[in-house]
């Protein structure tokens, strides 16, 4: 019943001086996405790196970019990202920071189908995941974060999983199937119990980046996500 697991390093544990070279370690490792935290030190106190960065990522590999927007203003600053991005690659933004009722959260996923990327709600641990209900259909992606956004390196905040499933089910319930990714605290001992509650792309910061070989460590996070689906 489930598709693949794919992982998603995310290049904000890896070596900024030698980004490149960290990028094509985990394209040839085996990666499924690279996963872009983009934060303004607004919508969450860290500070980390804005377009230009993303369009000289989109220039040195092939693999697909998750763009996971933490930002204020998602919709005046979507179109700068998006310029840069294409088929393929996934723009992914909070709904904390839009405003729902405004209809802000359709104007965003709306702005993202017509740059040709693939669209993505998020949320944080304490919003349900019913809020993404009614715009599943039109949903290429659903993060569920297991950390609060900001920084990598924290502890996977236990029941994540129930949410995980909770998506899975409401998916299921409406006859779609977006990706469902978990971020936050992901390594080998979670990765398993997130892709038995559904997970297909797992989001690993320092689990990959700051592992002695970070090849090695894709390859074992997704048996260890692959054996417990198998399980389930
Ligand atoms: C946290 C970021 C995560 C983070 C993951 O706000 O969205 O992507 O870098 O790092 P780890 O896997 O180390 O928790
Ligand atoms: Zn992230």
């Amino acid at each position: 019943m489930f598709g693949p697991v794919k992982i998603a390093p995310s290049i904000l544990s890896a070596d900024f001086m030698n980004m490149e070279r960290d990028v094509a370690l985990i394209e040839e490792g085996g990666a499924g996405f690279v996963h872009v935290d983009v934060m303004d030190g607004h919508f969450v106190p860290n500070l980390t790196i804005g377009v230009p960065f993303v369009a000289g990522l989109k220039k040195v590999t092939r693999l697909p970019l998750d763009v996971h927007l933490m930002i204020s203003n998602p919709l005046e600053q979507l179109p700068w990202y998006l310029e840069h991005l294409g088929e393929g690659d996934f723009a992914t933004v909070h709904v904390e920071a839009l405003d729902m009722e405004a209809g802000e959260v359709q104007k965003a996923i709306d702005l993202i189908h017509e740059a040709g990327v693939g669209a993505g709600l998020v949320l944080k641990p304490d919003s349900p995941a019913d809020v993404v209900a009614p715009y599943l259909s039109q949903l290429q992606m659903v993060l569920a974060m297991s950390v609060y956004p900001g920084f990598s390196g924290q502890s996977y905040i236990e029941g994540t999983e129930d949410k995980v499933a909770r998506l899975a089910a409401l998916a299921r319930e409406a006859g779609v199937a977006p990706l469902l990714e978990v971020d936050g605290g992901i390594g080998l001992k979670t990765a398993g119990r997130v892709a038995q509650a559904g997970a297909d792309v797992l989001v690993c910061g320092n689990a990959v980046m700051k592992a002695e070989d970070p090849q090695a460590a894709i390859r074992d996070i997704t048996a260890a996500a692959l054996a417990a689906r198998e399980e389930a």
